[in-house]
């Protein structure tokens, strides 16, 4: 396991990340929307509720301010004797951090909970630039993408 800078922490998701930049992170990934502090509360209080499928978690540093966050979703199957799938989700690091094993840390955390819960594989969609990346995390290409936008 790859050890986190000096003073940075990683823990699941907090109410009070709202303040402290979670959001922001976020956007080095794609659009997030102008979502109020009432927003997040709501959205905050159903994923709690749903805290045995959905689990998120952030790095902070040693400021306080979070630095990197990333989700992991667990689908309850049908097939392979009511099998559970890991959905990784999220992944972002801010960009002034990146290169410093956050995302590495980020997906190690993920992939500890998903083994831990009983999923039998986690999965999870990227683009051809992160390939690599997920390659150093231990992922392997598999299957193909596609999607259908509403
Ligand atoms: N291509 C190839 N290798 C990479 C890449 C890349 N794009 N990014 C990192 N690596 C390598 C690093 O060099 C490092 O290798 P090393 O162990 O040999 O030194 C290893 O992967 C681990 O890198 P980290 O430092 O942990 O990566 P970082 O903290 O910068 O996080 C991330 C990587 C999450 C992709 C970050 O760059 C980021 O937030 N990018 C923008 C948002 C994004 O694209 N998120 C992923 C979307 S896909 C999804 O969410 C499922």
């Amino acid at each position: 396991q790859s050890q986190l800078p000096e003073g940075y922490t990683i823990r699941p998701l907090q109410r009070g990340d709202y303040a402290k930049g979670f959001l922001d992170v976020l956007r080095v990934l794609t659009t997030v929307g102008d979502v109020t502090e009432e927003q997040w509360n709501q959205r905050y209080e159903w994923l709690t509720q749903h805290n045995d499928q959905y689990f998120m978690i952030t790095i902070l540093d040693s400021a306080s301010r979070v630095v990197g966050t990333g989700a992991l979703i667990v689908e309850r199957k049908f097939i392979h004797n009511l099998g559970l799938v890991g959905h990784i989700e999220d992944i972002a690091v801010a960009k002034d951090q990146q290169g410093k094993k956050l995302g590495l840390r980020i997906i190690q955390a993920l992939d500890f909970v998903a083994e831990k819960v009983g999923c039998y594989k986690s999965i999870l969609d990227c683009s051809e630039a992160n390939e690599g990346f997920y390659v150093k995390c231990g992922f392997r290409r598999a299957g193909l993408e596609m999607a259908h936008y509403y």
